[in-house]
Order: structure tokens, then sequence, then C-alpha cells
């Protein structure tokens, strides 16, 4: 179960991507980005960011620890900036944060070098969700106290705007040629023989329980919300075992990794991997965000 926050205070927007989240504090005194349901993405992208973000956590891959987060407009009245006012106005209610990473910085693979079993797991990660957005032009990840962390699963199981091609489309391949850890050898098949067998149908019954309802009702075809959430489950659960034969990873045409050394990128080649546990150290709580 994901805690519930209230925002007190709206911070300032961040336009690196496209749907104007914001630095929001809350109530217990944390610092989150927060995506809004008033967003034109619209409420699917918050119902993506929590399966999958609650989804690798459970796998062990780092994702910020993700909030309900209960917005009054109110506190959005002095801002200034007309387009953040209106997104403030849209989003009444109930919307999604994400524990922010201070300091952290957008990957670079020129200056980061991941190793083969991490990115493994990320592009094997990426394909069950059918991620379209961790190219190397656009990679969704962070650096953070020297570690990777995933951010941003909007864009992913495009299935759920389609629900009635849902299975055609969720049993297709996945071309990983773009993905931005694609030129680190990742080792898919180490990937997919560890997380693959945790992908049960508790596990997925689990994160989709974490989707809030009101995000879920009066979706076309279906008579519950339960029932949405049981979509979800039929799509992720048969897509988890083969997913990994259906991956594609041509020569990748973005930037090569750095051959620099070690010392000079300021990363070890072979850092071990936090395992077992979801990335919930990372809490701004720690680290001055607070
Ligand atoms: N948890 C976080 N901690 C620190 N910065 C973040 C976090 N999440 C997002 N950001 C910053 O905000 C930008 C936009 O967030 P993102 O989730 O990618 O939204 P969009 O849907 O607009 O692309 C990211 O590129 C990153 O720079
Ligand atoms: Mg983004």
């Amino acid at each position: 179960m994901i805690s519930r926050v209230a925002a007190t205070r709206y911070v300032t927007p961040l336009r690196e991507g496209g749907s104007l989240p914001g630095i929001v504090e809350a109530d217990d005194l944390g610092t989150y980005v927060m995506k809004f349901t008033g967003a034109g993405q619209g409420r699917k992208t918050l119902v993506a960011e929590v399966v999958c973000g609650q989804l690798g956590r459970r796998l062990g891959l780092r994702v910020p620890e993700l909030v309900r987060m209960q917005l009054d407009p109110v506190i959005g009245l002095s801002e200034p900036d007309q387009e953040v006012q209106e997104l403030l106005k849209a989003s009444g209610g109930l919307n999604l944060g994400m524990d922010f990473l201070p300091g952290s910085i957008g990957f670079d693979p020129l200056a980061y070098a991941v190793d083969s079993g991490e990115a493994g797991r990320v592009v094997w990660f990426d394909a069950l969700i059918n991620n379209v957005d961790r190219s190397w032009r656009n990679p969704n990840l962070l650096v953070w106290h020297g570690d990777l962390w995933l951010i941003d699963h909007g864009a992913t199981m495009i299935w759920h705007h389609n629900w009635p091609g849902a299975a055609v489309s969720a049993a297709k391949p996945y071309d990983a040629s773009d993905h931005a850890l694609a030129p680190f050898r990742p080792d898919v098949a180490g990937a997919a023989a560890a997380l693959a067998p945790l992908v049960t149908r508790g596990l997925l019954t689990e994160v989709t329980a974490d989707v809030p309802d009101e995000w879920l009702v009066d979706e076309p075809g279906f008579d519950s919300t339960d029932a949405v959430r049981r979509a979800y489950v039929e799509a992720l659960l048969p897509r988890a075992a083969t997913i990994h034969e259906r991956i594609t990873l041509d020569a990748p045409s973005g930037p090569r990794p750095s051959q620099a050394p070690g010392w000079l990128t300021g990363r070890p080649g072979s850092r071990p991997h936090a395992t077992g546990k979801s990335g919930t150290s990372g809490t701004s709580g720690q680290d001055g965000g607070r």
C-alpha cells in the first residue's frame, strides 16, 4: 500500500519532460515530484506510474518511492506561471507523488558505466512493461549517490489504451535497439532467469491493488475497478514468461559508453547491485530533501 500525503507548497515546475511535473512539499515534511491528474497525458499515465513503479521496486530495481498526494489547488494561487496555475486548478484531489532525489543528475552514457547485469535487468523490465520512453535521447534515468534510478513510467503498457486488443498488443516484441542501456551489453537472458519467476499473479495483484480506484473507475468495457486491475495482470503475466525471446538489440545507434577509466568517470565498473530490496533507502529524508 502506498502512503497518502497532502501537498502543502508548490515549489517549482520541472520542465525537462513533457508533462510539467512539479516539485512539491507535503505535510509529512517530504519533498516530492508531483505528477498531475490534470496534465494532458491523462490519468492512465499515473496508473502506469503506479503499476510499473511498484513492480520495478518489487523486482529490486531502484525506483523512487511513490505516494498518493492530495492537492488543494489553493496552494497554487500565488504561482505566477499561467500554465502551472491551470494545471493545479485542473488537478484538485488525488495526484501522484514520487520521492524527490535531491542533487541527482540525468544519466549520461558517456560519463557513467553500467554493468551488463544491471543493464540487462533494466532492459528486460522495460521490455516487460513495453516502455517506449527510455531511449538514449530521453533516458528517464537519474544518477543519485552513484547509483542508477528509474523514473517516468508513464509511457508504458500501450495495451491499456485499447483493452479489446490488449492480449494481441501485449504479445508483441520489444525493440530495445535505441534503449539508453543498449550499449552496455545487457545480459537479458540472465535478467529473465532471475526476474521472470518473481512476476507471479500474486505479485501483480499486489502492485495493481496500489492503483487508486479514482483512476480506474468508468473504464469502458469493465464493470468494476478490480476488473480493470485484473486486465493489467492478464497482460503482464504471460508477457513476463516469454518477452526475453522477443527483445531486439541491434547495434545501438546512440552514443557509445565511455572508455575512460573508472577513476575519471567516478564509476567503478562492477559495483554490487542492491538486490532483493526495493529502493526505499533513497528517501529524501536521508539527504536533506525533507
Ligand atoms: N524523483 C525525482 N527526483 C529528482 N528529479 C526528478 C525526479 N523525477 C523527475 N525528475 C526530473 O524531472 C524531469 C521530468 O520528470 P519525468 O518523470 O521524466 O516527467 P515527464 O513525464 O514530464 O517526462 C526528469 O527528467 C528529471 O530531471
Ligand atoms: Mg520524462
